[in-house]
């Protein structure tokens, strides 16, 4: 059974709609390790002699967080700045990671037309998921394409519960071992595995 941690970045989870559905999903789920780094860390002061061993001691690492300004929210950026260290996660002597998986569960406010071609922001989503994809290599990891929750604001309560069910399928199938990870890794969105329709890359 594959071990997962969920290191979950969310600062204003009071007012979240998406991620309190997600997580709360997540939370009933047996085995699965989650790390709120805002409630643990209000101050910004990870310490990064605590968060290696729980990294060493799982095999699918999951950033679950709120898409910010086409990233993550700010602790998060902290978190791997303090805690990827050189020696420990990359470099010649850095190991600690290598054969892991590493992959993003976000929403994002933007519909998935907006990462569309013409669309209003510009570029594909995965274009900006790149600093998380190529950390993993850099950190001998596998990337797993994004599971992704668009259109945020106007998501009816169904829609919601449907990619909640999801996310539970998602994680209970990682933990079985149900899925082929190197075929996984070439999907758009790892919503692919779980959703009836994949959503399709906006470009190129
Ligand atoms: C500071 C900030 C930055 C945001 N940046 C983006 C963005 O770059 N792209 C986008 O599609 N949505 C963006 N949003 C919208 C959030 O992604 C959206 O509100 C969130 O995913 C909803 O999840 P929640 O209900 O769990 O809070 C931003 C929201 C805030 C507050």
């Amino acid at each position: 059974m594959a071990k997962i941690l969920i290191l979950f970045a969310h600062p204003a989870f009071e007012r979240s709609r998406v991620h309190a559905s997600l997580l709360r999903a997540a939370r009933s789920l047996q085995d699965v390790t989650i790390h709120d780094l805002y409630q643990q860390y209000p101050d910004f002061d990870v310490i990064p002699r605590q968060e290696q061993p729980l990294l060493e001691q799982h095999d699918i690492i999951i950033f679950q967080h709120p898409f910010y300004w086409y990233s993550g929210p700010a602790l998060l950026k902290q978190w791997m700045d303090l805690v990827l260290e050189h020696g420990w996660a990359y470099g010649k002597e850095g190991l600690a990671l290598k054969g892991k998986y590493l992959g993003n569960v976000i929403s994002t406010g933007g519909h998935e037309s907006a990462y569309g071609p013409d669309g209003h922001h510009g570029y594909p989503l995965r274009e900006f998921m790149l600093p998380f994809e190529q950390t993993a290599r850099l950190c001998h990891m596998q990337y797993l394409p994004p599971f992704v929750v668009h259109g945020a604001p106007d998501l009816t309560q169904q829609q919601l519960n449907d990619y909640t069910d999801a996310y539970v399928r998602l994680i209970k199938g990682l933990q079985s071992g149900s899925y082929d990870l190197p075929q996984a890794q070439r999907t758009y969105y790892l919503n692919a595995l779980v959703s009836p329709a994949e959503p399709k890359p906006s470009q190129g």
